[in-house]
This record gives C-alpha cells, structure tokens and sequence, in this order.
C-alpha cells in the first residue's frame, strides 16, 4: 500500500480517478507545460485518466511511486511528485508540477523535501536526481533549495516548442542528505 506524507502545509496521497478533472485543469495551462519538458500541450481529454491509471503498476513493480500534492487545510489538489526508479541501481528521477494558482508559496520546496527524505528512508534509494530546461530558473531553485547539487548541463539537449533548450541536472546522495 502507497503511504501518505505529510508536512506542515501538505499532504501527499496517491492519486485516484476521481482527481482526473483537477488534474486536467491545472496541467492544461500553457504556463505549467511551457516549462516542463514532458507536459504535452495541448492536454487533451483522457489524458489525467490514462496518465492516474498507470500509477498502481509503477508502484508495485517498484518502478515509479507518484503523489497528488494537496493543500492540509482544505484538501484542494494543487500539483503532483514522483518518482521514477531504477531499482537495479537504487536511484530515481524526481519530477514535480504545481499548478499556476500556487506557485511561489514553497510547496514544490516543501513536497519534494519530503518525497527526498521518503526515497531514502522507506524507498532504499541510494541517489536521487532530476533535471530542468534552461529557462525554467524557478524548477532549479526548488533542486537548489532541497539539498540537491548541480551536476551539469546538457547543452540545447531538447527542442521544445521549436527552440532548442538546455537541460541542467542536479542530484543527491543519501550520505550527502544525512549530512
Ligand atoms: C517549477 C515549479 C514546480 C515551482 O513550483 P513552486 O511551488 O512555485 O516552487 P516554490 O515556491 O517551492 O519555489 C520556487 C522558487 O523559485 C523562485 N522563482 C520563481 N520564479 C522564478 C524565476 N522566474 N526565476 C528565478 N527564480 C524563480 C522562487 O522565488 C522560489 O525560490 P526561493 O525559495 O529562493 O524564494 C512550478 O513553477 C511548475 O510546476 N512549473 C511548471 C512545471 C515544471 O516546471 N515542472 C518542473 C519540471 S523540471
């Protein structure tokens, strides 16, 4: 059974069908898909159903694990935090999105400090790592500001939406985090 996290403003629970249309709604905002590099756009309709449906496989396989990220105060779905694993290689790729009513409010900060410490305590990950397009400034903060470090760019790597873009990696081993 996936766990539900909590922090002091959020709780992080597995997604359910039922979230399909909030989810539709947040992700379909140019903003959110603009910066991320694998948010199709336009997102079309039975995507967020598709997309919740393939969680419950991930996670018993051990291959992925992902989080609605809701508000504690009044449950409102507001983004969502995964996984991706390698479990050969006890490590994983951190992705996340919050939708555009929330941004700047710390809660990327605040959910992907947990799903780190989740990864390492309960997960047996060994590294955590995740990447962000050049322009997307903000997704480095949150990499910066939960402890992961800077491992390098791979220079215009990735057309999106017809200009080429860098991608810059940033990671995180469990003795560094410990530390
Ligand atoms: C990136 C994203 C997840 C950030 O979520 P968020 O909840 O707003 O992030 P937080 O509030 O926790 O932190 C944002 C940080 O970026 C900073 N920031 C915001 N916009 C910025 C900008 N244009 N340039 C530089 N820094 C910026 C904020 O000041 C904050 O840093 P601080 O802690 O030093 O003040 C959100 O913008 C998003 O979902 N974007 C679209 C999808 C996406 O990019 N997903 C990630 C793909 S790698």
């Amino acid at each position: 059974m996936q766990l539900t996290l909590t922090t002091p403003r959020l709780i992080l629970r597995p997604f359910t069908v039922s979230d399909a249309a909030d989810v539709h709604v947040l992700v379909s905002a140019r903003e959110v898909a603009a910066l991320a590099a694998n948010i199709p756009h336009p997102y079309q309709q039975g995507m967020a159903e598709r997309w919740i449906a393939t969680h419950e496989s991930a996670y018993t396989t051990g291959l992925g694990v992902t989080f609605a990220i809701t508000q504690r105060a009044d449950e409102r779905l507001c983004g969502a935090i995964n996984f991706v694993i390698d479990p050969d290689h006890h490590n994983a790729e951190l992705g996340y999105w919050i939708g555009l009513p929330y941004w700047n409010q710390g809660y990327a900060k605040e959910a992907a400090r947990e799903l780190i410490q989740y990864g390492f305590s309960h997960l047996d990950l060994y590294r955590i790592y995740a990447s962000h397009l050049g322009q997307n400034l903000a997704s480095g903060r949150v990499m910066q500001k939960v402890g992961m470090h800077y491992e390098g760019c791979l220079r215009q790597h990735l057309l999106k939406w017809g200009v080429y873009d860098d991608v810059i990696y940033y990671g995180v081993i469990r003795n560094d985090f410990s530390a």
